[in-house]
């Protein structure tokens, strides 16, 4: 890893001074901070080469088009797939979305099929799914993960014959909870061949290294800005055999192949999916983002989360003002939320980055039902990302003091 003054040089934010007070980012589940070298590289394309993508033949409209699907095969080697089988959307929530409406509507689930999602999911991989059972008369069913924490092997006895798409998340936005989804996925697969498995990967993706051939997940969804990417890019990777058999979600543009008055055809993968002019500026942002993840080194990457998430649960646990929610053992990683008993929340993230400048999050995370399982309405939640270190922890632990000093 790099020295916290050369993170500096590659994310101007964390020079930026919040009331007097150097800036502490824990708030990169949200999203990350912006390298120079990704905007640089988006006003490179933006300024020198754009045009719009797979239709003229100008010079100008060859190079935005290399630019763009240079990026795609950029995400298809960071993931192990295929090219073909990464579709650019604009975020997780849109790859979710796509995966739940598209599928449904192919008849791909029948009317007595069984969705399974858990309690510990984002709304973004909750409501689409009871969104489509209600259209499709689909049959929606939860694991409810006792105390908020997921356990692989009370899950799997929820699959049942009538199991036919399983939606799981690789690593909980709220608890830092890391799933085992490679050895779920193999046991879903003994228990039955023709479970269908999407994976929620806007945690994990840009935490740690993901081999979709390995994983043998059907789709994972991620977004762009979690993983020092631009908003308003994300990428659904799906196995070709489901992505052909899949009616296309949006409708226009280069998604078609023929149109008469007599019905329309559609193109090939990924171009089926990408309906209207793309989002080059992100596409472009995307792959350099995941040029400088490389360089760092995913696993790199992970190791570090790993040592400073079990340095900051040690000093968070020596607070006794505080309750921390999740596991708390070494699953966790890279987020953790917690609350000051009897204070709220969005009181404790206003007093943190007002008296010592900490971004932390407050609120319940897009996570209701997991809140639930809490016993609680919102919780402070911190998440790291490569330019965090165990003295932002230290700085946290005072901070928080502090608070707790200035509420109790
Ligand atoms: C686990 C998880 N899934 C999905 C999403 C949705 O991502 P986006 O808002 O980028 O579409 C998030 C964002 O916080 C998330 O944490």
């Amino acid at each position: 890893m790099l020295s916290s003054k050369e993170y500096e040089e590659i994310f101007p934010a964390l020079k930026r001074k919040i009331n007097g007070h150097k800036l502490i980012y824990l708030d990169n589940a949200a999203t990350t901070l912006r390298p120079k070298e990704v905007m640089d590289a988006v006003n490179e394309y933006s300024l020198n080469h754009h045009a719009n993508v797979h239709r003229s033949t100008h010079t100008l409209a060859a190079e935005a088009t290399k630019y763009y699907e240079d990026a795609r095969s950029k995400v298809a080697n960071f993931i192990n797939s295929e090219t073909e089988e990464v579709i650019f959307t604009k975020g997780a929530t849109e790859s979710l979305n796509l995966i739940a409406y598209s599928i449904a509507d192919s008849n791909i689930l029948r009317s007595d099929d069984e969705i399974l999602i858990s309690t510990i999911e984002h709304h973004a991989n909750f409501v689409p799914w009871q969104q489509i059972a209600k259209i499709f008369n689909l049959k929606i069913k939860y694991y409810p993960a006792k105390s908020g924490i997921f356990d692989l092997s009370d899950f799997l006895k929820h699959i049942t014959n009538k199991t036919r798409l399983v939606s799981i998340t690789a690593l909980s936005n709220v608890t830092g909870q890391l799933i085992p989804v490679n050895t779920l996925i193999k046991q879903i697969r003994n228990i039955r061949q023709d479970v269908i498995i999407v994976v929620d990967g806007a945690q994990a993706v840009p935490h740690l290294p993901i081999d979709v051939k390995k994983m043998d997940c059907d789709f994972i969804a991620f977004s762009g800005h979690k993983m020092l990417g631009p908003t308003g890019i994300g990428v659904l990777y799906g196995k070709r055999k489901y992505l052909n058999e899949m009616t296309p979600f949006l409708f226009g543009g280069e998604m078609i192949d023929k149109v008469s008055t007599d019905g329309t055809t559609f193109n090939v993968l990924p171009y089926k999916f990408e309906a209207g002019t793309p989002n080059v500026d992100g596409a472009v942002g995307l792959a350099k983002a995941i040029e400088i993840l490389e360089r760092i080194g995913m696993d790199n990457i992970q190791e570090h989360e790993k040592q400073l998430t079990s340095y900051a649960l040690k000093k968070l646990k020596e607070l006794d003002f505080l309750e921390i929610f999740g596991p708390q053992d070494e699953t966790q990683q890279s987020i953790i939320s917690f609350n000051i008993k009897g204070v709220h929340p969005h009181d404790v993230a206003h007093l943190l980055n007002d008296l010592t400048g900490i971004a932390i999050r407050s609120g319940h995370h897009c996570a209701q039902p997991l809140m639930k399982e809490f016993g609680t309405s919102a919780t402070c939640r911190i998440s790291f990302y490569v330019y965090n270190e165990e003295e932002d922890v230290d700085k946290l632990c005072d901070g928080l003091k502090k608070v707790w000093e200035w509420l109790k």
